[in-house]
C-alpha cells in the first residue's frame, strides 16, 4: 500500500466537493441551536461515535449554548472497503454510568442504520433518561434497520464520501470539507 507523501496528497485525489466548510460550519451552528433549545434544564450528555464522530462533535459541542458532558463509545462496521459488512462491533463501551442523563449520540453519517441502532439499544439498557441521535450526514436511501435520527445536519445521495472526520481506510478525515474520492484513490486499498 502506497503511502501519503506531500502536502496535496489527499486533495489531488478528491473528485467532488459535496459540501463545502461554510456549508457545514452554518449547519453546525442550527444543529446545536436546536439542540441547546431542545434540552434546555436537562442534564446532556454527547455521546460520540468512535472514530468519525470525533470532528463533528467538537465543533458540535463548541457550538452549545447549554452545558454539556461527552462520552465516546467505539464501533466498527466497515473495514477498510466502502461497503457496510452489514454487522456491527462495539468496539469501546462507555467509561462512566449513564443513568438519568440524557443522551445525545453524535454521528458522522448514518448509512443502514445498523451501527446507531446498535449503540441506542446499548444506551437504553444502561438506563440513560432518553436517548436521540444527532447525525450530520443521513443517507436515507441506504437504510436497512429502522433509525430516525432526532436531528439531521444534512441528507446526502448514495455516494461514499470521505473528510469532516469520515475517513475512507483510516485517511481523509482531517478534510475540513465533505467530498468524494476519484475512483483510482480506491485502487490498492480495498
Ligand atoms: P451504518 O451502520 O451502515 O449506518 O454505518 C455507519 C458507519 O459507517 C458510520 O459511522 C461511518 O463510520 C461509516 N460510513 C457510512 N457511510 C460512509 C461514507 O460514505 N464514508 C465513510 N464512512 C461511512
Amino acid at each position: 500500500m502506497a503511502a501519503f507523501a506531500g502536502p496535496d496528497a489527499y486533495t489531488a485525489n478528491i473528485a467532488e466537493v459535496l459540501l463545502t466548510e461554510d456549508q457545514i460550519r452554518a449547519k453546525v451552528t442550527d444543529l446545536a441551536a436546536a439542540v441547546s433549545r431542545d434540552y434546555e434544564g436537562r442534564e446532556l450528555l454527547l455521546v460520540g461515535v468512535l472514530n468519525g464522530s470525533a470532528v463533528f462533535l467538537a465543533d458540535f459541542l463548541r457550538a452549545l449554548s447549554l452545558p454539556a458532558e461527552i462520552e465516546f463509545i467505539g464501533a466498527s462496521s466497515y473495514g477498510n472497503g466502502t461497503v457496510s459488512r452489514g454487522e456491527c462491533r462495539l468496539t469501546k463501551d462507555l467509561d462512566r454510568p449513564i443513568q438519568g442523563k440524557h443522551a445525545l449520540v453524535v454521528e458522522d453519517i448514518v448509512d443502514t442504520g445498523r451501527t446507531l441502532a446498535a449503540i441506542v439499544a446499548c444506551l437504553r439498557s444502561k438506563g440513560a433518561a432518553s436517548v436521540e441521535v444527532c447525525a450530520l450526514l443521513d443517507k436515507p436511501s441506504r437504510r436497512a434497520v429502522e433509525l430516525c435520527p432526532r436531528y439531521v445536519g444534512f441528507e446526502i445521495p448514495d455516494k461514499f464520501v470521505v473528510g469532516y472526520g469520515l475517513d475512507f481506510a483510516q485517511h481523509y478525515r482531517g478534510l475540513p470539507y465533505v467530498a468524494v474520492l476519484k475512483p483510482e484513490a480506491y485502487e490498492s486499498r480495498t
